[in-house]
């Protein structure tokens, strides 16, 4: 299947997805790169998701009552998991690798067939995706990530925690923390 904008309704309805159906996706962008025979994302009861979702070969979870808001992207090749009550606003980045290796002769191998990828609509497919660094991410319950927000590889966002707006997110966030800046760093507790 072609993994274009128009047939987004289509891929909702297909193997690749397992969505509720109290669950809105009417303006979920989702591009898959490779389509391999299992479920790529999950999404729970009575979530709305306004967002563009980039995966390789891997899964997304997304629990019950998630609100994600226009502008903000996932670029997802390992996993991300995101609990119940969780709101995440809009302009909001949630990458869980690197997407090139930093050696720079290691990113030679992305650089020259760049052109030739974007031209094709096969961006990052030859990419060795054995050199780039990639962990989960996982956004624990009731947890909220404030506006234009950046979330980095392998950082666990604690339950009810609040990701105050603008935060660059690169190390785990405890339960009921409120953090901000960049890199974000823990500014009082909440419940
Ligand atoms: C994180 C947030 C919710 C905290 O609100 P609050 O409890 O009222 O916090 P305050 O405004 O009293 O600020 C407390 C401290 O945190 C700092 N702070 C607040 N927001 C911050 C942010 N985004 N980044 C860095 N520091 C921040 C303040 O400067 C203040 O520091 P000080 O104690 O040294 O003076 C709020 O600042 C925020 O980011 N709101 C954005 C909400 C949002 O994204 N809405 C979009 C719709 S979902």
């Amino acid at each position: 299947m072609e993994k274009t904008k128009e047939n987004v309704y289509e891929l909702m309805q297909s193997k690749y997805i397992h969505k509720q159906k109290t669950s809105n996706t009417d303006r979920l962008q989702l591009n898959i790169r490779s389509f391999a025979d299992k479920t790529y994302l999950t999404v729970g009861e009575n979530c709305v998701l306004n967002c563009t979702i980039n995966m390789g070969d891997c899964h997304i979870d997304i629990g019950d009552r998630v609100m994600i808001n226009d502008g903000t992207t996932f670029f997802c090749v390992n996993g991300i998991s995101i609990g119940n009550d969780v709101m995440i606003s809009w302009g909001c980045t949630l990458i869980d690798n690197n997407s090139h290796s930093i050696i720079s002769s290691e990113r030679l191998k992305d650089t020259v067939v760049a052109r030739q990828e974007y031209e094709a609509g096969t961006l990052g497919n030859n990419t060795d995706w054995s050199t780039v660094k990639n962990a989960p991410i996982i956004i624990k319950d009731k947890a909220w990530i404030g506006f234009n927000s950046i979330i980095m590889k392998g950082v666990t966002i604690g339950e009810g925690a609040v990701i105050g707006a603008g935060s660059v997110v690169t190390k785990d966030v405890p339960d009921y923390a409120v953090v901000g800046g960049n890199p974000a760093t823990v500014i009082k507790y909440t419940t």
